[in-house]
């Protein structure tokens, strides 16, 4: 199914996710990610992205875990559809277990994330410590080819108990290739 995927397993759920009944081929675009501005959340990370060229970024970043990041950790992903006037709540998608969502969705493209990481194994749980992700290149070719057309924001939230410790947001567009384009 889906192969191949990007940051974390969580961008991964996120284009997969997407749904809408306008669908075909196009390319995948991401805006920007970058962490939500709540200022309480207790994840302390940074995430960057580097364009490179029109098929391929690059993503930098740090994560501070001051304990295991276990199965008791939940995730919330909210996620809205840019329209005329805002944008439009979408679809929600939670589970108490972060962990087997990501496996549910994203298993392999997780573990490359980790790995970039430098996760050793990379498998959750994932031990506390200082993380860091170095030059983590996204072919985003090859992703699939066909998608639901549009201009999506998600938040995914990082859920302990009922409580929000750490977000990211991230823009991401599928955009519909004209017939009749000639590059
Ligand atoms: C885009 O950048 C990637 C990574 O550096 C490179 O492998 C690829 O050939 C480049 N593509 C184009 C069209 O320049």
């Amino acid at each position: 199914m889906f192969k191949t995927c990007v940051i974390l397993g969580l961008a991964c759920v996120l284009l997969q996710v997407a749904a809408d009944d306008d669908f075909g081929p196009g390319t995948w675009k991401v805006h920007f990610i970058e962490k939500c501005d709540q200022h309480n959340h207790k994840f302390i990370f940074d995430i960057k992205q580097k364009k490179i060229n029109r098929t391929h970024d690059g993503f930098n970043g740090n994560l501070i875990l001051d304990e295991d990041f276990d199965e008791f950790f939940g995730v919330r992903i909210d996620i809205c559809k840019h329209v005329d006037g805002g944008c439009k709540q979408y679809q929600v998608l939670s589970d108490d277990c972060f962990i087997n969502f990501v496996n549910k969705y994203a298993e392999e493209n997780a573990k490359v994330a980790l790995t970039f990481a430098g996760v050793v194994p990379p498998e959750f749980p994932v031990h506390s410590g200082n993380y860091e992700l170095n030059d983590y290149i996204f072919d985003y070719s090859e992703l699939p080819s066909d998608g639901w057309y549009g201009y999506f924001c998600a938040k995914a939230f990082v859920l302990q108990g009922s409580e929000e410790v750490g977000c990211v947001e991230i823009h991401v567009e599928f955009i519909k290739i004209e017939e009749d384009e000639d590059d």
